[in-house]
């Protein structure tokens, strides 16, 4: 059987929560493991708080117990764990295959220190083979995607069976293929600066640390 080395990298990053913490939950399947690992520390009587940057994982979150608050009840938060897509040696991300890159990277944002989860599969030398996630608005997507084109990629709608795709907010996510990212902080700035654009799945400068699990069941720590 082989080894599930997704919730080896989650349980182990679990092991940075402390009593009284304030935690951001990532989304995807391996925040899950680290999600289903802190439900059972609280179980075992940690006292921390949450929020939630899914609707999935809220929904976890509340069926394990974990106690969750509003974003009005706190200033910030003292941690955060989530997965990534992508991830380089200078801890540079691509997220938002799940959806969930634009409460992800406020969640993120507002935390003390940001722990990555993944499995070796995540880390590349180079960022750009996963295509890169954007959050745009359903108004004028077609104008916002040609710009966004313009920078180099393929972009495709995502789409959730017959439908668009939509996100937690109600926005289209457009998926953008460009293979080899040579400079992940003027590709932010360029997609920043396109009008229609809500957010996209480049998280610079955010991470602290990624705990990677490798199938010989050796953690990676970056
Ligand atoms: C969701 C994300 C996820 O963290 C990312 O897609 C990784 O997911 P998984 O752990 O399932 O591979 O950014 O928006």
């Amino acid at each position: 059987m082989s080894l599930n080395v997704k919730q080896l990298a989650a349980e182990k990053a679990v092991e940075y929560v402390k009593d009284g913490m304030k935690v951001g939950l990532g989304t995807g399947s391996t925040a899950y493991w680290a999600i289903r690992k802190l439900g059972q520390r609280v179980q075992e009587g940690l006292n921390i708080t949450a929020v939630a940057t899914s609707r999935a994982s809220e929904d976890q979150a509340r069926e394990l117990g974990i106690p969750l608050v509003s974003f009005g009840d706190i200033d910030s938060l003292d941690l955060t764990i989530d997965g990534a897509d992508e991830l380089d040696s200078e801890l540079q991300l691509i997220k938002g295959g799940g959806g969930a890159l634009l409460r992800e990277k406020i969640v993120a944002s507002n935390s003390g220190r940001m722990i990555v989860v993944a499995d070796e599969s995540k880390a590349v030398a180079v960022l750009g083979k996963f295509p890169l996630p954007v959050e745009v608005v359903p108004f004028a997507w077609e104008w916002t995607v040609a710009e966004i084109a313009k920078l180099g990629c393929k972009p495709e709608l995502r789409r959730s069976g017959e439908e668009l795709y939509k996100s937690d907010n109600g926005n289209y996510i457009a998926d953008c293929r460009f293979e080899a990212i040579e400079s992940a902080p003027e590709l932010a700035n360029a997609l920043q600066n396109i009008p229609g654009v809500v957010e996209h799945g480049l998280f610079i400068g955010i991470a602290d640390l990624a705990i990677v699990g490798k199938q010989d069941g050796s953690i990676e720590v970056i």
